[in-house]
């Protein structure tokens, strides 16, 4: 968990690695679906190109299909859901999470870090243009494609996103804090330093 730009998908793929569980992004998922122009991916659109929260019933089918893959038989990080209490107590009527972590920056951050994030359009991988800069402008470290920037990633959308944060997903935080399983962790050092506190956890 935790605000736009917080390292949540940053932080999965590197804990995915250590653990050996599949992260699975519940955006990703989403813009995988838009993509592929399925049903789910029509829907879905216009929800994420303003910064709405899609529906509960289409993020629950999203998310319950990617679950039911071969590699999440034995562990998974989510990242991105649940968001709001209604999914949340979906969710927990059939799963007993081990573990929530929030990454915690402020708002400011958020904006700084997403108005520099560009993305390869082939590969996928992530740069951040002043803390992760690729090593040639607008083109991927890792093949021949092009980075990009989300579409979700422009101040008025970023705004959107971050009030829905505070009033509907950190109630969620709470929860998992009452369940006794939520770790705060600060989100605000480097890359490394807030991996190495995650890391912490499972040790
Ligand atoms: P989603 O894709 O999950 O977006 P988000 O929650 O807004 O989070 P971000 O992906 O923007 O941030 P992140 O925390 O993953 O940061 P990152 O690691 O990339 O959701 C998108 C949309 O899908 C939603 O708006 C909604 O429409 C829909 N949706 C998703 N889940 C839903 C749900 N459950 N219910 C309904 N709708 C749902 O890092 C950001 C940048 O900073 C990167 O460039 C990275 O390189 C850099 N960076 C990371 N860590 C650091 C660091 N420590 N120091 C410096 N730079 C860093
Ligand atoms: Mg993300």
């Amino acid at each position: 968990m935790g605000p736009q730009g917080s390292g949540k998908g940053t932080q999965a793929e590197i804990l995915a690695k250590d653990l050996g569980v599949p992260a699975i992004s519940m955006g990703a998922l989403l813009r995988d679906e838009i993509n592929s122009g399925s049903e789910a991916g029509k829907l879905a659109k216009d929800f994420l190109a303003s910064g709405k929260l899609v529906p509960d019933e289409l993020v629950l089918q999203v998310v319950q299909s990617r679950l039911n893959q071969p590699d999440a038989a034995n562990g998974w990080i989510l990242d991105g859901f649940p968001r709001i209490m209604a999914q949340a107590e979906m969710f927990l009527r059939s799963i007993q999470p081990t573990h929530a972590i929030i990454l915690e920056i402020t708002d400011d951050q958020s904006l700084e870090r997403l108005s520099g994030r560009v993305q390869c359009d082939k590969c996928r991988c992530g740069f951040q243009l002043k803390y992760v800069p690729p090593k040639n402008v607008g083109k991927c470290d890792h093949c021949d494609g092009n980075l990009v920037h989300r579409s979700d990633d422009i101040p008025e959308v970023i705004k959107e996103r971050l009030n829905i944060y505070h009033e509907e997903t950190e109630p969620v935080a709470r929860k998992f804090e009452e369940m006794g399983i939520l770790h705060r962790v600060d989100g605000s050092g480097t890359i490394e330093e807030v991996a190495a506190e995650v890391k912490k956890l499972f040790v």
